[in-house]
């Protein structure tokens, strides 16, 4: 077993099964770019400041930027021995150029190092979420568009309550995804404070330059107080917690894209492409990717809930137990795109069943709201309007009609004010129509949504645009 680059002090090899335990190559590998990306401008940095030479910083970067051709041909060989990312690619260095590479390291500490990594990954993978939460608002716009005057009961207690369109309840999700945007963007603040430049914890007792380093990396600002830089983990618990909301908030798309693709319900049907079928029943058509969604939302909440449970006693600065913060993210971020990703495939798949969504109005009581509406613009108080509209529905129970089945002599039998304007005021297009405040379902009140949501959507790509131009390229 090869000496370990902190051996110095130790008269004795580490335990190889103690290695592998602590080791974390196997999953922080997948920052190599930050990590070369950070080394380069840190390397750049101390020549700057006369800390190591010029020509031995040009070898280091050489160095790195050939590693990460290595890395990027597959051809790096990431060793278990050498812990991490940070120190499988400084020991490569080092071999590769020679005495150069152990001065990388000079002013800078693993703790610093690997706040950095995370800081500029969590920062790109930011940006890739976003572009994922904006392809989804694009389908849901899309479908809210193609649907526009389609009709469906709206419901609560997942019982029928009132006529709604279907392109104002897909604008719903609309509206919670762009609240999801706007909390990325607050991780993504977070995440854009440069921590390098804290060494261990304390500082250190060389001449650097931490805003050259910041200004090279992109970095908004810097962290103010070294003990924090080494030990902040919230930009990761706030991207695990935006997450976990947009998960739920998918969830419970899946559930409704469930429900509705049921023989039951007969909303919707999902494209062939987007589900599979049982290997015992011919018949089945299964969702499975909005069950998955709808699962993987678990998955998510999960690692929130970690990695709140691991930072919760932890004594400053840094501390081992903070390595668990990586695996968590990851599989946060690649669940989040890709749950996004399908399912804006999902939409875009789906066919509405128009006559099946109006059938489930016309063949219900979901106008009873409005029967009574109709009473109080008559004059009569709302409560009293309400119980009669209520004996109304209890009528039509009894006979097994509906209200637009009651003739206008049943209609009189209930209240003098019914007149024959009653029918059309009770025809679901009018349901609609009318509820015609702010926010409300109306034809023109969505349409007002529809291009508000337009409107947020170009403001969010740009952004997104901006945010994906300050990302740090190693060319
Ligand atoms: N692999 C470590 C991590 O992910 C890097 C920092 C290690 N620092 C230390 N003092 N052991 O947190």
């Amino acid at each position: 077993m090869s000496k370990a680059m902190w051996g110095g002090r130790f008269t004795k090899s580490t335990d190889e099964m103690i290695n592998e335990f602590q080791a974390s190559i196997g999953f922080d590998k997948r920052m190599y770019h930050e990590d070369i990306a950070g080394s380069i401008a840190h390397a750049t940095m101390l020549a700057k400041c006369g800390i190591i030479s010029e020509a031995d910083k040009d070898k280091i970067v050489k160095g790195l930027k050939d590693i990460l051709q290595e890395i990027e041909e597959g051809e790096f060989d990431f060793s278990v021995d050498l812990e991490d990312i940070h120190m499988n690619i400084e020991k490569r260095l080092t071999e590769a150029i020679g005495e150069a590479g152990g001065r990388l390291h000079t002013a800078r500490s693993r703790n610093d190092q690997v706040a950095l990594d995370t800081h500029l990954y969590v920062r790109r993978e930011v940006v890739e979420v976003q572009k994922e939460i904006l392809n989804l608002q694009h389908a849901l716009v899309e479908a809210a568009e193609r649907y526009s005057d389609v009709i469906m009961p709206g419901y609560t207690h997942l019982q029928r309550a009132q006529p709604i369109l279907f392109g104002h309840h897909l604008l719903a999700y609309f509206s919670m995804l762009s609240r999801d945007f706007a909390r990325f963007e607050g991780v993504y603040q977070r995440a854009d404070i440069m921590p390098l430049g804290a060494g261990a914890l304390a500082g250190t007792t060389f001449p650097i330059d931490r805003q050259f380093v910041q200004q090279q990396l992109h970095f908004e600002s810097i962290y103010g107080n070294s003990l924090d830089a080494v030990s902040d983990r919230d930009y990761i618990l706030e991207f695990l917690s935006a997450a976990s909301i947009l998960m739920v908030h998918l969830s419970r798309l899946s559930e409704e894209t469930i429900l509705w693709c049921t023989r039951e319900f007969s909303f919707v049907e999902l494209d062939d492409a987007h589900c599979t079928g049982s290997s015992m029943m011919p018949q089945k058509k299964n969702p499975d990717v909005s069950e998955l969604v709808r699962g993987k939302t678990g998955r998510v909440i999960g690692h929130l809930m970690a990695m709140l449970t691991t930072v919760k006693g932890l004594p400053l600065a840094y501390n081992k137990d903070l390595q668990e913060d990586k695996e968590g993210i990851f599989d946060a971020i690649d669940t989040v795109k890709f749950s996004l990703a399908v399912y804006a495939q999902i939409i875009r798949g789906m066919k509405v069943h128009e006559d099946v969504m109006k059938r489930a109005v016309t063949e219900d009581f979901s106008n009873a709201t409005d029967l009574a509406d109709y009473l109080v613009k008559k004059g009569m108080p709302f409560r009293e309007a309400h119980a009669v509209s209520g004996q109304a529905v209890h009528d039509c129970i009894e006979k097994g009609i509906y209200l637009e089945d009651m003739s206008l002599e049943d209609f009189q039998k209930l209240s003098p004010l019914f007149e024959a304007d009653v029918k059309e005021a009770i025809a679901p297009e009018t349901c609609v129509k009318n509820r015609n405040s702010f926010g409300g379902t109306s034809y023109q009140q969505v349409g007002l949504q529809l291009k508000a949501a337009k409107e947020l959507l170009a403001t969010e790509q740009q952004i997104h645009d901006a945010a994906a131009d300050k990302q740090v390229h190693v060319d």
